[in-house]
């Protein structure tokens, strides 16, 4: 072969790869209204920043005539490139060689770009759409898999790692995102379940289609799988270039500082009218979060999932938070197994990652009853508690209303470490609410009381909501440092972060703490 030739070579070669599975796959693929492997690298990645590795890989297995159907880069394209200039490490699955099934070089080809994010200090972002463990290799796919899943752990909590489910993902090729950070799947074309709909009815004799099986909303509404749903590839790719803009690249590093010409000292006078006269009303105190943070913007995580703790990224004066707040508008707020969960593992990625956590709280408690204690809610409850608590990120607190029972104690309290803990003037800090409170206090006294009960009642809520509830007896006592007025919210909280800004704090030596899972 003369050079030339072997330069024309190399360029079929490579448009071969490009090819995944020919051209057939890729238009019916395209039918389906899903874009391939590389293209969803194109749309992630900073243009022409990708750098492809292990395209000429394939496959090894010689069973089921496998020998006849090689594809170059065997259903994976693995390499990094950069999103708005910061290096990130991507592989992508593509679904049309062996439907993205993952054989034993594939696996490689991924833990190659683990190990390399890890070495390096970057971000991991997956791209699934993928049948699991490659059916005609058998164990050594399932080798594979375990490697990637291997990874995945020991990557944990050192870079951070994201994944986008762009088509029927089963088996291996869920694990593998469950034990990522953040999951984005897209409505409409994207499953997850470990077995697809026809082994469920082979097993369990249950009919149920994918999409009620393993859809987009099942797993952001109810199974708390996954953390946000797109209404489209793009919007997905969106969501987790929006992830990253406000994660660090790495556990040794701070997120990125993202200036803001939204005035620092923008006091909002609404602010001071946003809590109801009533203490039953509810409010909404996203309202509450958007007025306070820089260009009213935040990013909701698990919007749809245990709707009354609110968690989210954010930005105060350019520094990038995580954001945690009891909703009242959901439940009074309440604290139960399913939000105690979704924060603790918020809060335990903000950890991880050096991001630290304003906490907005106004919660009546945990909720009680049958179903949350016969689910654990002890257990689970204590996972939010033991996340705060192990948190040495810079923790501030808003007490806007109620921070009552347990739930004052969890919601990052100044007990817990909490570095700043303010309350609004309106904020009640109790061991509980005044009706349950006076109905104990007073329960032998209610019965001289038979004729004016409720006079009696009233009078003795209203006594206890004077003494009790209120701001002024845990600021008495330091368990607030300040009283703030509710419109310069923004400005006490940028004050507060940026002087801990250096923060230094630890936890004693440990091989790890043993969380109430
Ligand atoms: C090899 C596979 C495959 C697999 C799909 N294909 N899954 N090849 N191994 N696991 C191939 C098909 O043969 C087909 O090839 C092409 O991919 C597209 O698949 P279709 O079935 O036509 O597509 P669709 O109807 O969209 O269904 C997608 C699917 C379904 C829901 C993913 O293919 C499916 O149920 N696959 C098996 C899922 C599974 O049980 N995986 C093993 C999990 S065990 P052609 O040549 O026609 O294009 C596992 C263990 C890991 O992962 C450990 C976990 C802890």
């Amino acid at each position: 072969m003369t050079k030339r030739n072997e330069v024309d070579e190399l360029v079929r070669l490579r448009e071969k790869a490009h090819e995944g599975g020919g051209p057939e796959r890729i238009k019916k693929h395209h039918a389906k209204g899903r874009k391939t492997a590389r293209e969803r690298v194109a749309l992630l990645l900073d243009e022409g920043s990708f750098e492809e590795f292990d395209m000429f890989k394939t496959h090894r297995c010689h069973h089921f005539d496998m020998e006849k159907q090689e594809y170059l880069g065997d259903g994976v394209v693995t390499g990094y490139g950069t999103i708005q200039g910061r290096l990130v490490y991507v592989f992508s699955q593509d679904f049309t060689v062996f439907g993205g099934a993952l054989s034993e070089t594939f696996a490689e080809k991924v833990c190659k770009i683990m190990d390399m994010a890890v070495k390096n200090g970057a971000p991991v972002i997956g791209l699934n759409d993928s049948g699991g463990a490659r059916i005609q290799e058998g164990i050594e796919s399932l080798a594979g898999y375990t490697d990637i899943f291997l990874r995945n752990v020991t990557s944990s909590g050192v870079v951070p790692q994201l994944s986008g489910i762009f088509g029927p993902c089963a088996g291996g090729a869920v694990y593998s995102p469950a034990l990522t950070d953040f999951t984005v799947m897209v409505k409409k074309n994207s499953y997850m379940f470990l077995t697809g709909p026809k082994v469920v009815k082979a097993v369990t004799h249950e009919e149920v289609d994918t999409d009620s099986l393993g859809g987009a909303g099942v797993h952001t509404a109810k199974s708390g799988v996954a953390h946000l749903a797109a209404e489209s590839e793009e919007q997905a790719i969106d969501f987790l270039k929006d992830i990253f803009s406000y994660i660090p690249q790495n556990n040794m590093e701070t997120a990125p500082f993202v200036p803001t010409n939204d005035p620092l000292n923008r006091f909002d006078p609404d602010l001071d009218k946003i809590i109801p006269e009533n203490p039953n009303e509810a409010y909404d105190i996203k309202d509450v979060i958007y007025r306070t943070v820089d260009d009213g913007k935040l990013l909701e995580i698990q919007p749809d999932y245990a709707p009354n703790l609110v968690v989210g990224f954010a930005r105060y004066g350019g520094i990038s938070v995580g954001v945690v707040a009891n909703q009242p508008k959901f439940l009074a707020g309440v604290l139960d197994i399913d939000s105690s969960v979704k924060g603790a593992r918020f809060v335990r990625f903000c950890d991880a990652f050096n991001i630290p956590v304003v906490t907005f709280v106004d919660v009546p408690g945990f909720l009680p009853g049958t179903v949350q204690e016969h689910g654990g809610v002890i257990r689970n409850g204590a996972k939010i508690l033991y996340a705060y608590a192990e948190a040495t990120v810079p923790k501030v607190t808003v007490i806007t209303r109620k921070a009552y029972g347990g739930a004052y104690c969890v919601m990052s309290s100044k007990h817990l470490r909490g570095d700043i803990n303010y309350a609004w003037p309106t904020a009640e800090i109790a061991v509980m609410g005044a009706k349950g409170a006076t109905e104990v206090l007073y329960a032998r006294d209610i019965k001289e009381h038979e004729g004016d009960k409720a006079e009696f009642l009233k009078a003795k809520e209203q006594e206890y909501a004077e003494n009790f509830a209120n701001p002024y007896i845990a600021a008495k006592r330091g368990y607030v440092d300040d009283i703030i007025l509710p419109n310069r919210t923004r400005f006490r909280i940028i004050r507060a972060l940026t002087m801990l800004k250096d923060k230094r704090d630890s936890n004693p030596p440990k091989k790890h703490g043993n969380i109430p899972l």
